[in-house]
């Protein structure tokens, strides 16, 4: 670049090839669906998918905060296709309802967004199935609604499932003695393991779409440290982490929109493959752009994926046939 000092026409272009939701490419004619689309990084994903043309069905528990997640997609993208879908991860009745009502549309499914999650309960809670609900909700849940769905995306042209993880699979743990923490609760533990959970069970999927030579491809991705309202959700406003957050994040974190950013490339990119691991480039991938990051050893164990899909099957009754 003329005229540019030595190191700033670098940096330009370095600023050039990072990505942002401006890059996806037209996604008309594809259907989307996204789970916990009423809030965070769900409801931006959703947005800028609408956005760029897909239909996309609004999985969300609550009617209430999914009819005005709906009414603020309308009105941030006038004429977008969306619509709002009852869909609750905690309840395996819920999923497969909603699994059945979409089969009966026969119509594929290119892109699902495994993205409903919990985070850091205080106290042991259960799902309507029995299981600790971060463990039920954040894998089981996902686990399941990918499994039953698995007809819907197989008959799209090139389907993606894109399963959002954390930073903190980084301390979790597959501890099949102490799974849905049956002998000992520790909020943050419980959460790690989930997230762990998500990495491993995406991978396994991408392995087992590779073996079986499908077009299917699974993508996890993590949205760095990012400003919803999983914080006080989950350990509440004035736990530790939370006010932490709170005056750590115009340092450290990112606005909802940026967080959905790997998630957003990893469903859209033509550049995203299968097996990668998706998260922001910053300080210690807490925000940023989305590229290809590494998560740890704990995350590419086979044999831990292995056992965890088995198990999983076992506890939500939901096997993959047509991967197997
Ligand atoms: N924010 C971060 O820094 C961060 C970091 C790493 C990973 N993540 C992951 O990002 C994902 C999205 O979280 P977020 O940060 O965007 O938080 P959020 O704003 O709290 O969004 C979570 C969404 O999941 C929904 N949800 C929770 N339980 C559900 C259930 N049983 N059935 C259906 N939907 C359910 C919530 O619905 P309600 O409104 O009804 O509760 C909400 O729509 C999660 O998987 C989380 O683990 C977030």
């Amino acid at each position: 670049m003329p005229g540019l000092a030595p190191g700033m026409a670098e940096a330009r272009a370095m600023a050039a090839s990072k990505w942002t939701a401006q890059q996806i490419p037209s996604q008309a004619g594809k259907t989307a669906l996204v789970t916990g689309a009423n809030s965070g990084i769900g409801y931006q994903a959703a947005l800028e998918l609408a956005r760029h043309g897909a239909h996309v069905l609004l999985g969300c528990r609550n009617a209430a905060k999914g009819k005005a997640a709906l009414d603020r997609l309308q009105r941030e993208a006038p004429g977008a296709s969306a619509e709002l879908v009852e869909l609750d991860m905690a309840s395996l009745a819920s999923i497969r309802a909603f699994a059945a009502a979409f089969a009966a549309r026969n119509i594929p499914l290119d892109l699902l967004i495994n993205n409903a999650g919990v985070m850091a309960l205080p106290h042991r809670e259960l799902t309507a199935d029995g299981f600790e609900r971060q463990f039920g909700t954040n894998h089981l849940g996902h686990f399941a609604l990918t499994g039953l769905l698995l007809p819907q995306l197989l008959a799209a042209p090139a389907p993606r499932v894109i399963t959002v993880a954390s930073i903190a699979h980084r301390n979790g743990k597959i501890d099949f003695d102490n799974l849905q923490s049956e002998r000992s609760y520790k909020p943050w533990d419980a959460y790690g393991e989930s997230k762990l959970a998500n990495i491993l069970f995406a991978k396994e999927l991408d392995r087992r779409a590779r073996a079986a030579h499908s077009k299917l491809i699974s993508i996890p991705v993590h949205p760095g440290v990012s400003t919803t309202n999983i914080f006080a959700n989950g350990p509440g406003d004035k736990s530790v982490k939370a006010i932490a957050v709170k005056l750590l994040a115009p340092v450290f974190m990112q606005a909802d929109d940026a967080g959905a950013l790997p998630t957003l490339y990893a469903a859209t990119s033509p550049e995203a493959k299968g097996g990668e691991y998706i998260g922001p480039d910053g300080f210690m991938e807490m925000k940023g752009s989305p590229k290809v990051v590494q998560p740890r050893p704990n995350a590419l164990d086979q044999a831990v994926a292995q056992r965890l899909w088995t198990v999983s099957e076992e506890l939500t009754g939901v096997s993959y046939p047509a991967l197997n």
